[in-house]
């Protein structure tokens, strides 16, 4: 009705549609994650994370033999992105599980695990099934969701709220950022008070204040993506290489991409480029590859030079500053991004990727909130 679609048009403010909106919301959504959370302490006080939520269960999780991620989807890939800072910090082995492929598998789970289990909705039924059975199994069962009082916020022994506000838009892009954010806080808060990595936690928790500030900075890339958006609406298919941190940002690229621009796209582990992927290059197919400053970095030039020597069609993303040490003399075409603690750097970079599966949408037509054949929650196995 009329009435409904003004409704509508309020709640989506200045914006076409939730997903655009959703991503430009994303420094605030961010601050809402964190208020409260981190502690700058006084003079002779440290630098902590407080979570509420967990604070009974630290010593339990601390104790465990193995960390388990378990979701669906965006939620499992931020799980992923978080993965490495939560081994760093905490010394605990950290697997990884699509819900459905741990309950087709009937995977062993341990009373001496503890499963933290990512959603959004808090509803989808992959995971709360697989929820149902690491419950049976005694593990310690953590959920980390964007919605109070879901089945999954409900079922499981402690949790943390990611507090990103409703999300609308089926694909997920506040919610994946707001959930990398916790699970660091949640990497924080394991890791404990170590005076061995003092120094690396504090600059993880210097950087988490500033980070709605770099994703401000990241999103006035917007209309240099719509303009490479242009450039790409034609293609079949669209490759994203990443590593280390930035694997996960691979993937939900390309998952942002496939989703609603509905173009194939792939997010491939650059490590593996050798073992497959580089049968695909020739000069047509445009290939993302992500390259911002870590300890993967020359790695990351070795590949692009790898891709150029066989003629690949390149878009860089590279930290600000670094454009001529990845571009190779003006031969890619580059995306600059501000740089941040190098666990951190998923935040900032899948900011460009949300933007360009967005304007790749509008552009070849298809409807952004609401992607053919897929539902926001994903209630029936
Ligand atoms: C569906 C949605 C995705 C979401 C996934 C997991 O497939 O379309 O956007 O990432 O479910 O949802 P959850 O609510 O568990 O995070």
């Amino acid at each position: 009705s009329v009435l409904e679609m003004e409704v509508e048009q309020i709640h989506k403010g200045n914006y076409e549609h939730y997903m655009q909106k959703e991503i430009h919301e994303q420094p605030e959504s961010l601050t809402t994650t964190m208020r409260g959370r981190l502690i700058r302490g006084g003079t002779c006080k440290a630098k902590t994370v407080l979570l509420g939520g967990l604070k009974d269960h630290l010593k339990t999780i601390r104790r465990s033999r193995r960390i388990v991620f378990i979701g669906c989807g965006t939620s499992y890939n931020a799980a992923l992105a978080a993965r490495p800072i939560l081994e760093e910090l905490s010394g605990i082995p950290v697997t990884m599980e699509i819900a459905s492929d741990l309950l087709d598998r009937q995977g062993p789970i341990y009373r001496e695990d503890t499963a933290v289990f990512v959603s959004q909705s808090g509803e989808t039924a992959d995971t709360l099934h697989a929820l149902e059975y690491a419950l049976q199994n005694g593990a310690l069962c953590v959920g980390i969701t964007n919605t109070v009082g879901s089945a999954i916020a409900r079922k499981t022994h402690c949790g943390v709220h990611i507090n990103a506000g409703a999300e609308i838009g089926v694909a997920s892009t506040k919610a994946y950022t707001s959930q990398i954010v916790v699970m660091a806080m949640l990497a924080l808060a394991i890791g404990g008070d170590a005076i061995s990595n003092q120094a690396r936690r504090e600059a993880i928790i210097d950087c988490l204040f500033d980070l709605p500030n770099k994703v401000r900075d990241v999103l006035k890339l917007d209309q240099e993506m719509k303009d490479l958006a242009k450039l790409l609406i034609a293609e079949q298919s669209l490759l994203m290489f990443g590593r280390g941190y930035n694997y996960a940002t691979a993937l939900e690229g390309s998952l942002k991409v496939k989703e609603v621009a509905l173009m194939h796209s792939e997010g491939i582990l650059a490590g593996e480029m050798k073992h497959g992927p580089l049968a695909l290059v020739d000069e047509s197919l445009p290939i993302v590859v992500i390259a911002t400053r870590d300890a993967c970095f020359s790695k990351q030039q070795s590949v692009i030079q790898q891709l150029h020597a066989r003629k690949g069609r390149l878009i860089v993303m590279c930290s600000s500053g670094d454009a001529t040490a990845v571009s190779l003399g003006g031969a890619c075409r580059v995306i600059e991004v501000p740089r941040v603690e190098d666990c951190l750097q998923p935040v900032v970079n899948i900011v460009p990727l949300q933007l360009l599966a967005y304007h790749l949408t509008v552009l070849r037509g298809y409807n952004v909130d609401q992607p053919r054949n897929l539902a926001k929650s994903v209630t029936t196995e």
